[in-house]
């Protein structure tokens, strides 16, 4: 019988989650069900469906991204699983082939997702677009170059107070950080401060620090303590959730602050913002342990409305040919800069709409897709041209798996 896929009813939702959770070797607990009726829109969330029984899902959250220069409607893809019964027999094929039709139809012309697994979502058009660092920084080794002093002071804050102080604080970021995501009071409460013990993974309660200076807020850190001790000797590790300061003086002294807690030896981030100050503000970058993981991919699902919303450095316009087979809609090509449309022009690059999703927040610019053949160059100087109309001024980063 062929698969079909739709959204469960109320009635079918538990079910639906079930299979989706086993396809990851885990179950939902009430309340995870509680949490994702208040985040997930009823009809964004998709089941497959073998002879009436649920055997994989898929969902896209109704996101708001920052690109450069602007902000655009995204569905953040999440909740992607198959049973192990029903692996490898296209219906992970056809979830993408069933949401892209449906964001394309709601107007969504970006889709965003952190992978299981990096292998496989590039046959779907996704690419890297928003790298990110791993650090396990070393405490002792922690110095900062150049040191003016602290400024300001840390307050911690219960979770209502974090639900009053937290949220403006990273409107004011995300809104200038391609990659970032806007975050409804639901997304707060039920994601951000919320605290189940189970997701803690043997570490200690999430802590909520702010930054004040001269009375405003102006940076803040979420992070738990897993607690350690080896003959005696204080080794834990402090996991950083969330770390943003306003300013390059604010996320000084946000990681100052993180780096000064007693009894820690390690201080982890899994998600570090590869665009940061702190690098080049220590004197031991090496001591930070910082590792390069795939972070967030992008795909342009309607690619004439991506390139429109986005905003160029000043610079000649350029013809892009986009090639891109699971979504026709695409192929074709753009004249893009200080003017857009299509166009019948003769193009002066040519690239699949993956790659053409790597260079989109800024991440790589032309010539780094020309150094690994993924860009075909038909005009001399259009790697330079096209590469200074997307250059940003920082790199895209998205802090939070969803
Ligand atoms: C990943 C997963 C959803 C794939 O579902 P599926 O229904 O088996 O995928 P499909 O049959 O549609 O596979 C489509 C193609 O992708 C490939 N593919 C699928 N999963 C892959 C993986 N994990 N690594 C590499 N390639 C993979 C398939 O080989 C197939 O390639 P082909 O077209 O060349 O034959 C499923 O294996 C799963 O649930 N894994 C565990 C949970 C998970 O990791 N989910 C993703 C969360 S981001």
């Amino acid at each position: 019988m062929a698969i079909e896929i739709r959204s469960p009813s109320q009635d079918e939702l538990l079910a639906a989650m079930r299979a989706g959770e086993a396809s990851f070797g885990d179950a939902p607990q009430e309340d995870d069900v509680e949490r994702h009726r208040k985040t997930m829109p009823e009809d964004r969330f998709l089941a497959a469906y073998d002879n009436g029984r649920p055997i994989g899902t898929a969902a896209a959250f109704p996101f708001e991204l920052t690109v450069p220069g602007g902000q655009v409607r995204a569905g953040g893809v999440t909740w992607v699983g198959v049973l192990p019964s029903h692996r490898r027999r296209g219906i992970l094929t056809q979830f993408m082939r069933y949401q892209f039709d449906d964001l394309h139809e709601r107007g969504e012309p970006i889709a965003i997702l952190f992978a299981s697994e990096s292998a496989i979502y590039g046959r779907f058009g996704y690419g890297i677009a928003a790298p990110s660092l791993a650090m396990g920084a070393e405490r002792a080794r922690f110095s900062l170059r150049d040191d003016p002093g602290a400024t300001g002071a840390v307050r911690f804050l219960d979770a209502d107070e974090a639900l009053e102080v937290l949220p403006g604080l990273y409107d004011r970021i995300r809104q200038e950080m391609p990659g970032m995501f806007a975050r409804t009071r639901e997304w707060w409460t039920e994601n951000k401060l919320a605290d189940p013990e189970r997701w803690r993974r043997g570490a200690g309660p999430k802590f909520f620090a702010v930054h004040e200076h001269d009375a405003r807020p102006e940076g803040y850190a979420i992070y738990r303590v897993k607690n350690e001790w080896q003959n005696g000797i204080p080794q834990s590790q402090l996991r950083v959730l969330e770390a943003f300061g306003t300013s390059a003086a604010a996320t000084r002294e946000v990681w100052r602050f993180l780096f000064g807690i007693d009894l820690v030896a390690r201080v982890e981030s899994h998600l570090f913002d590869p665009g940061s100050p702190l690098p080049l503000m220590v004197r031991d970058m090496r001591s930070l342990h910082l590792t390069v993981v795939d972070g967030l991919w992008l795909r342009l699902v309607d690619v004439e409305a991506a390139l429109r919303v986005r905003s160029y450095a000043p610079g000649d316009t350029i013809v892009i040919e986009v090639g891109d087979a699971l979504c026709p809609w695409n192929s074709g090509r753009y004249r893009v800069g200080e003017s857009f449309e299509r166009t019948d022009d003769a193009p002066d690059l040519e690239l699949d709409v993956a790659d053409l999703a790597s260079a989109y927040l800024g991440a790589f610019d032309f010539h780094a897709l020309a150094r690994a053949q993924r860009v075909t160059e038909r005009t001399a100087g259009a790697l330079a041209r096209a590469s200074a109309l997307f250059r940003t001024e920082r790199p895209p980063f998205c802090p939070e798996i969803f």
